[in-house]
């Protein structure tokens, strides 16, 4: 599904050149639940963006699906990634002037799907993730775990084969944080959809099938989740 060989990104600075990732190999196959842990500033959002060509790297390849990266336009590059990419953030992003379903339905619009079509995807996305009756409710008007349930509708919605969640609970409460991890757990065994989340809990990390820890730039351990089991 993805496949890195000696990724790395390096950011030209005016102060000299920083490596963010050192030349990575790394293999994530399709329906593979992975997490990613490791301190602040060692590269996790850096190679999350990578994996999932919002980020080029600056040396070494990246291949989704057998499409490598390097070789597509940025429009290429951009309609790839609204179709087979869906991000979620750990400050979950929704617009705030628009509702749940206009926030779900935007990649939607953005993608000429007709209006009819959008309406029955909205309503199943929004049942989906458990959301029901807060159609209308604007971002502002939800809780942290709700909003955060909108995000990832909204990260389904082009139907994605692949999930990036960069902290997706990390500004939730327990309950709030479970619920969303077992969201994406349910994504993953029951759609089989490929899922990469970086999280500082140890125990959201356990959800996934395997662990990999970042430590200054680099891929430092990786060992199996309880998700493998
Ligand atoms: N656009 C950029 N320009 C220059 N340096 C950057 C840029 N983005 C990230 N970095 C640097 O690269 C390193 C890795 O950053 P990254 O955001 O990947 O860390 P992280 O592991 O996600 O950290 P955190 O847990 O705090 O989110 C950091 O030292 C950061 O300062
Ligand atoms: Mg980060």
């Amino acid at each position: 599904m993805i496949q890195l060989k000696q990724a790395a990104k390096v950011y030209e600075l005016e102060a000299g050149s920083f490596t963010a990732l050192k030349e990575t190999d790394l293999h994530i196959a399709k329906g593979e639940f992975v997490a990613i842990m490791g301190p602040s500033g060692s590269g996790k959002s850096t190679l999350l963006q990578l994996l999932g060509g919002l980020d080029l790297p600056t040396r070494g390849s990246i291949a989704i699906d057998g499409v490598e990266l390097s070789g597509l336009s940025e429009k290429e590059r951009t309609l790839f990634r609204r179709t087979k990419v869906g991000f979620v953030f750990q400050n979950y992003q929704l617009l705030p002037m628009m509702t749940v379903a206009e926030n779900i339905a935007l990649s939607l619009a953005a993608n000429k799907t007709p209006k009819s079509e959008i309406d029955v995807t909205v309503s199943r996305l929004i049942r989906e993730v458990n959301l029901d009756g807060k159609a209308a409710s604007f971002p502002s008007q939800l809780s942290g775990g709700q909003q955060q349930r909108v995000a990832i509708a909204r990260a389904l919605a082009m139907k994605p084969s692949l999930i990036l969640a960069d902290e997706p609970t990390g500004n939730l409460d327990r309950k709030n944080g479970q619920d969303v991890l077992q969201l994406l757990s349910r994504l993953n065994k029951e759609e089989g959809m490929t899922v990469v989340m970086v999280t500082h809990d140890r125990d959201a990390a356990q959800t996934a099938d395997r662990i990999i820890t970042m430590v200054d730039g680099e891929v430092a351990k990786e060992r199996e989740g309880a998700g493998a089991r």
